[in-house]
C-alpha cells in the first residue's frame, strides 16, 4: 500500500522558492522532503535522472515527492544530442526537461564539452574544425533549451588526475590548446546568458594538485573577466576516494573567487551509520558555505547507480529511505519520518561480503535489512557458479534448486524492526573458482 505524502511536494516548494514566497532561515523545521527542507536552507536538492526510468511509478513518485531540481544523467551528452554532425536528437533529454517543468523542478544541463561519451566524428576533427564543431554544439543545444536550464555544466573534466595539474588529453585540448576552456565559456555566456555557467570535475573535492589547478584557472578567468559562474563538485566517494577532511574549506576558497559552487554528481559508497554520517559530512560543509546554492545526488535509486554494487544512494533498490536519507533531511534541517519514498509495505534489501578466505575455500556474508516498516520474515537466493559448492551455512536455513547452485535461504529469527539488519553466512568450496556468489533479490512479509 502505498504512503499519502505530504501535499506541497519539492517541485512545488522549489517554484514558490523562486518566487521568493518562501523564507531561508536555518532552522528545524517540519519539512520532510529533501527539497522541502533544502528549499528552505536556500538551496536545491536535485536527483541525476535517466529518460528510460521515468515510465516506472516507484521511480517518478520518489523523484517528484523528493526532489526539486533534476540532471539528465546521459541524454545531454553529445552523443545523444548530436551523434553525427548538425543533427541533432532532442527527444530523450526533453522527456526529462519537460517533466522537470511541469512540476517547478529547476534542470541542471549536463555536459556540453567533455572527452568522454564524445562521438567519433568530433574526435577526428583537426584544427579549427574542432573549435566550429564546438561553438556550434553550444549554440545549438544552449539554445534548444534557452531559458530552461538552471545551470550548465560548460566543460567536464578537463584536468588530469594525480599530481601535476596538467589539463586532460582530448580532442579539443589537442587541436584547440590551453584556450579551449576559455571559448567555450565564452560561446555558452552567448547561447543562454541567463543560465549559470559552470566547470565541473571529480577528484577535486578537497585541496589537492587537480584542485589547485581548477582554482588556478578560475581566478584567472574571474581577473580577465571571462564568464564563469559556479565551480561544479561531483564528489564521488568511496573508501578508496573518501569525503576529504578539507571539504568545506575547498568548497569556501573557490566561492571565495566569487563564484556559486555546487555539489553536482554526489553519491557516497557504503551502507548504515558510515555512510550517513559521511552524507551529513557533505550536506553540512555545503550549508556551511553560503554561496553553496546546491546539491544534486549522483542517482534516484541504489538500483540505477553507476556504481550500484556500492549502494552509494539515498534510497535503496526498493524506495526504501537508507539511514543516509534520514541524516541528510536531518543535516537540512528537516523532520524525517515523513511517507515512504515510493516503496511502502514490508521491504526488505540484501548486500554480500566476503569475510574469510583460506586453502580452497571462503566464507560469505549476507546482510538482509528491513525496509522503511517492521518485517516478520524474508527470504533470498545466493547463486554459486559450478563446480563451486556451498559446504557450510550458518544463522539460516537454506534449501536447495537441483543444480545446487541456488541456495534460498530463510531466517531463522525472522522479525526486524525498520532499518534493521540481520545477517547470515556461508563457506564456498571453490574447486578453483573464486567468483564471488550472486544474490537474487530480497522479499519480505
Ligand atoms: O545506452 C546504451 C545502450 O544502448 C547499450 O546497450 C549499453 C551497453 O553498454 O550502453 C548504454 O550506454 C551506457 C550509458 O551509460 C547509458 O546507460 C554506457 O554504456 C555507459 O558507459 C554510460 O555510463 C554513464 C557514464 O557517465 C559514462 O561515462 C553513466 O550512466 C553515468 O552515470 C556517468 O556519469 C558520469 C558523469 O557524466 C560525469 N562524471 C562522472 C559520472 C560517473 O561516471
Amino acid at each position: 500500500m502505498r504512503t499519502v505524502r505530504t501535499a506541497l511536494t519539492a517541485g512545488v516548494l522549489g517554484a514558490l522558492v523562486a518566487g521568493g514566497l518562501v523564507g531561508l532561515s536555518g532552522t528545524a523545521s517540519a519539512a520532510s522532503t529533501l527539497g522541502a527542507a533544502a528549499a528552505e536552507r536556500g538551496r536545491y536538492f536535485g536527483a541525476a535522472v535517466a529518460a528510460n526510468h521515468l515510465g516506472e511509478s516507484d521511480y517518478v513518485n520518489t523523484l517528484n515527492t523528493e526532489f526539486n531540481s533534476v540532471t539528465p544523467e546521459n541524454e545531454m551528452k553529445w552523443e545523444a544530442v548530436e551523434p553525427s554532425p548538425g543533427s541533432f536528437s532532442f527527444a530523450s533529454a526533453d522527456r526529462i526537461t519537460n517533466h522537470a517543468r511541469g512540476r517547478g523542478m529547476r534542470i541542471r544541463g549536463h555536459t556540453l564539452v567533455w572527452h568522454s561519451q564524445l562521438p567519433g566524428w568530433v574526435s577526428n576533427l583537426t584544427g579549427s574544425a574542432v573549435r566550429s564543431a564546438m561553438v556550434n554544439h553550444i549554440n545549438q543545444v544552449m539554445g534548444h533549451w534557452r531559458g530552461q536550464i538552471h545551470s550548465w555544466d560548460v566543460v567536464n573534466e578537463a584536468f588530469q588526475d594525480g599530481g601535476s595539474g596538467a589539463r586532460r588529453d582530448s580532442v579539443f585540448q589537442r587541436q584547440l590548446g590551453n584556450g579551449f576552456i576559455e571559448e567555450a565559456f565564452r560561446a555558452a555566456r552567448a547561447a543562454d546568458p541567463n543560465a549559470k555557467l559552470c566547470y565541473n570535475d571529480y577528484n577535486t573535492d578537497g585541496v589537492n594538485a587537480k584542485s589547485n589547478a581548477v582554482f588556478a584557472m578560475v581566478q584567472d578567468f574571474r581577473n580577465r573577466g571571462v564568464p564563469i559562474d559556479c565551480v561544479g563538485f561531483q564528489s564521488h566517494f568511496n573508501s578508496q576516494s573518501p569525503v576529504p577532511g578539507d571539504y568545506q574549506q575547498n568548497l569556501q576558497r573557490f566561492a571565495n573567487l566569487g563564484v556559486d559552487v555546487q555539489i553536482t554528481e554526489l553519491d557516497i559508497e557504503g551502507s548504515g551509520t558510515t555512510q550517513a554520517n559521511n552524507y551529513s559530512r557533505v550536506v553540512n560543509a555545503c550549508l556551511a558555505v553560503s554561496r553553496c546554492t546546491g546539491i544534486t545526488v549522483w542517482g534516484v535509486t541504489d538500483k540505477y547507480s553507476w556504481r550500484s554494487g556500492g549502494t552509494p544512494l539515498l534510497f535503496d533498490g526498493n524506495y526504501t529511505k537508507k539511514p543516509a536519507y534520514n541524516a541528510v533531511l536531518t543535516a537540512l534541517g528537516g523532520t524525517p519520518g515523513g511517507g515512504g519514498g515510493g516503496g511502502g509495505g514490508a521491504t526488505c534489501t540484501v548486500s554480500y561480503q566476503e569475510t574469510q578466505r583460506w586453502g580452497d575455500r571462503f566464507n560469505g556474508q549476507v546482510t538482509v535489512r528491513a525496509g522503511g516498516t517492521a518485517i516478520t520474515s524474508w527470504v533470498t537466493t545466493v547463486t554459486v557458479r559450478s563446480p563451486q559448492r556451498i559446504s557450510a551455512t550458518w544463522n539460516g536455513t537454506p534449501s536447495w534448486d537441483t543444480s545446487g547452485n541456488v541456495m534460498t535461504m530463510r531466517p531463522g529469527t525472522a522479525n526486524l524492526a525498520a532499518g534493521a539488519t540481520t545477517s547470515f553466512g556461508f563457506t564456498v568450496l571453490t574447486n578453483g573458482n573464486w567468483t564471488a556468489p550472486t544474490l537474487g533479490s530480497c522479499t519480505a512479509a
